[in-house]
Order: structure tokens, then sequence, then C-alpha cells
């Protein structure tokens, strides 16, 4: 089947296929494990939520609002939105649950499909996936901390290296007006050698002016006033104890005045975990505290504090610094029917019946289906078929064979061969050992 097709998938879009997707199931076991150890429940959300969830929580000055969403109206003429992000979705959630009332707090979890358009590039997709972990109703540093190390532990477990944390403060409504006007000051000064960009922000966002990567605009926020002098009281305090948690449980960790995400809903607490693998998409995680983002989409006070990080790039990662997956699944044993060219079709039905009976043992076994109605092709073709598959055990089922009521067992690798009475395979017994049924064998 070498016929091309004119469709495509999508610019931006990409299919995960089998040579990858066994390694994101490693990924998604590893965080499945660590966010339950971590008190984090998973939660399943809507990939598409009412617009006005992500123009309100996420922000209408951001660029995620301005120019990346996917947006439509449905056949019922509501406006529509792909979700390019999982919190404001989460909080919705938590609030039309009650999962918070009455005091209570709800630490969650989920995975799966996000959508920006943006322009894509190496790590950075149009539909791309997150895992993200948000602990609501909870105000207090502590709950900072504990999500930051949550995500450290994350790639601790899988071996990710060459990692930064990098952390900031972005006040909160009380202080943020004041250190807003001290940005717009500074960079009103030097209005002249700012980017289209960076005046546009200059105007509707000026937090964000801290954040352009271009060296001219870049050199000018270097010089920007940090926000650390005009914190009010409760967020100077919340950074020193998120400082001081991170490192009374070892973190080491960077500050950077300039971090400011792109998303408008932060307070207090920002972060980033970057790699020095990943070129320019280096963020593999990024997140912090939001505790107006409730309020901001009508719903009630609700401080949270979470993070999101791209599975696509922590692969990417992993792969680029060769990291450890696990063994791939695949058939454990391949059994291969000879029929004497045709004479002996009981063993087509044997390895049929063998192959299956294997599986319901929980071993991972493979037959050649066939292409015609006979079923298995000739015996060579399956010979192949077994050395490429990757199995570490070949069953023949032969004439011979089935007048002895055995099977013949080769171990791929050593070359050794036995005979083992049928009886014993169709239970799932053999010089293979039992493995449990599982997903990934280890
Ligand atoms: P974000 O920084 O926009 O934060 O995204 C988090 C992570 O998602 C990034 O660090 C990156 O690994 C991945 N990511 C983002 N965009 C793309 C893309 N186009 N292609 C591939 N990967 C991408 C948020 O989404 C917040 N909701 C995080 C958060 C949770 N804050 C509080 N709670």
């Amino acid at each position: 089947m070498d016929a091309k097709m004119d469709i495509k998938a999508p610019r931006g879009v990409r299919d995960i296929l089998p040579d990858e997707s066994w390694k994101w199931a490693y990924v998604l076991d590893a965080v499945a494990k660590t966010m339950a150890d971590f008190g984090h429940s998973e939660i399943h959300l809507p990939i598409f939520e009412q617009t006005e969830l992500f123009s309100r929580g996420v922000g209408d000055t951001t660029d995620i609002v301005e120019k990346e969403m996917y947006t439509f109206v449905d056949r019922g003429d509501r406006s529509i939105t792909l979700r390019p992000e999982a919190t404001a979705g989460m909080v919705r959630a938590a609030i039309e649950h009650g999962l918070c009332e009455q005091n209570a707090s709800a630490k969650l979890w989920c995975w799966g499909p996000m959508f920006r358009y943006e322009r894509p590039q190496k790590g950075r997709y149009r539909q791309f996936f997150q895992i993200d972990a948000e602990s609501l109703g909870l105000a207090g540093p502590v709950a900072d901390v504990e999500i930051i190390a949550l995500s450290a532990e994350i790639f601790r477990r899988l071996g990710l290296k060459n990692l930064e944390v990098v952390l900031n403060s972005v006040g909160c409504p009380n202080c943020r007006p004041l250190y807003r006007q001290k940005l717009i000051d500074h960079f009103s000064a030097r209005k002249g050698e700012l980017c289209e960009t960076c005046l546009g922000r200059l105007e509707r966002n000026p937090l964000r002016l801290l954040d352009c990567k271009k060296p001219e605009c870049g050199a000018i926020a270097d010089a920007a006033p940090p926000i650390y002098e005009s914190l009010c009281e409760e967020c100077a305090a919340h950074f020193e104890e998120v400082k001081a948690g991170l490192t009374r449980l070892n973190f080491s960790y960077k500050t950077d005045k300039r971090l400011v995400r792109g998303l408008d809903y932060y307070t207090k607490t920002a972060y980033e975990i970057l790699s020095g693998d990943l070129g320019a998409q280096n963020a593999v995680c990024g997140g912090g505290r939001y505790d107006n983002l409730s309020e901001s989409v009508g719903g009630p006070h609700l401080p949270g504090v979470g993070f999101a990080a791209g599975i696509d790039r922590i692969v990417l990662v992993m792969e680029q610094q060769g990291s450890a997956f696990g063994k791939r699944p695949g058939a454990e044993i391949y059994v291969a029917a000879q029929d004497d060219s045709g004479r002996c079709p009981e063993a087509r039905s044997a390895a049929q019946v063998l192959t299956h009976s294997l599986r319901m043992a929980g071993i991972a076994a493979e037959q050649d289906a066939g292409d015609s109605l006979k079923g298995a092709r000739a015996f060579k073709a399956q010979m192949k078929s077994a050395s490429g598959s990757g199995a570490g055990w070949l069953c023949v089922l032969g004439p011979s064979e089935l007048a002895q009521g055995a099977v013949t067992v080769k171990n791929l690798q050593s070359g050794e061969q036995f005979s083992i009475a049928l009886q014993d395979a169709l239970q799932g017994r053999g010089p293979w050992g039992r493995r449990p049924c599982s997903r990934q064998a280890e």
C-alpha cells in the first residue's frame, strides 16, 4: 500500500505513532503514580468549553486569547473554544460540582490535548498534550511548595537532567497596580527603542513587557525595577515562605525578576522549569498561583495553585538525553504453523488456539494472521515475521507436534530448542515462565 493521499494532518498537528506512543504510556504511568503519592486525584475534563471561560479566565489581553484560540460557533449558536489550557476548566468543574464547598480543598490532575494556534516549530505544536495538576482551596505557601515539588519529582522519577527551576512573584491586585505604573514609567521613557509587540503591551499588558525575547527590549527589561520592592506585605511574606520551603526540601532554584507568565490569572507565585536541551521552546513546565481566577469567571473566592507540563516536550527531552522508557511492549512468543504445504490445516487451527490461550494467560503472543482464507502464510514467511517481531520465543506447531500432543519451543536468542506438552503451553506454561497480566511488563 504505497499510494499517498492528498489529505494530511493539519499544520502543527501530529500523529503519535507506535514508535513513540509506548514512551508516552511510560511517562503517564510515572505521572499517575507521582500524582497519587502527592494526593492528587485524576479528573477528566471536556476538551471544549464556553469561550468566555478562557477570555475572562486566561485574560483577554493575553496572546492565547488575542490570537491563539480555536473558537467557533456551534450549531446551537454558542461560542465554543477548544481548550488552550486546563486550569480554567479545572476551576470551572470544581465550582460546578461543589468540590470545594464549605472550605474543602481539592487536589486534582488531568492530562490530554490542548489547542493553540501558534507558529509550529520543534517542541511547539497546535495540538499538544499537557499533564496538569491543581490544588484548589489552598491559600498558603505550603501548597505552592507542594506543587513545585510535585512537578520536580515527576521529572526526577523520569530521569530528566539539566533542568532549572525559575521562580518569581507577580504580586496581587493590591500591589500590582503600583508596580504596573513603575513599569509604564520605565518603559515609556524608552518608548522609541521598543518593538511593535512591546508598544502594544505598554498599553494593554505592561507586565508582559518583561517577557520580550528581543535583545534590545530585553536590555530595557533588565534595567526595569524588580517587583520585589513593590510587593505588599502579604505577597512578600508568601514569596519568602515559598523560597524557604523549597530550600527546606533541598530544591535548588533561581529567582528571575523577569519571569511573568503568558496567562493573566497569576497572583503571587509564578514558576517555570526549563530544560537546557530544548532550544527556543525550553519550558517543560509552567505554573503558579491564581487566587482570583475563580472570581474572574463569576465564581466564589477560590484560591489555587498548579502547574502544567508538556508531554510532547518531556518525551523529546528524554529521547535527546537517551533516557530509559522501560521495555517496549511487544510479543513475547511468536506462534508459527507448519502446515506441510496445506496438507495439515489442523496445524493452523492449533496455532490460532495456542496464540489466543497464551494471550488469555497474560502472555503477549503473536501469530501470522495470513493473507488468505487459509490463514497463516508459508512457513518461511512466518519465520521472517517471527524474527522481526522482537519475540523472545518461537512456538511451532506442525504435523509431528500434533501427532505427539507437543509444541516445539525455541529460544530465539540462544537458539536452544525444547519440546513441551501442548496441554502445558495452552495453560501458558513453558520455559518462558509465567508473566503477570500487565500493560507494560518491566
Ligand atoms: P503554559 O506555560 O502555557 O501554562 O503551558 C505549560 C506547558 O505546556 C509549557 O511549559 C510547555 O511544556 C507546554 N506547552 C505549552 N504550549 C505548547 C505548545 N504549543 N506545544 C507544545 N507544548 C506546549 C499553562 O498552560 C497553565 N495552565 C499552567 C498552570 C496550571 N498554571 C497553573 N496551573
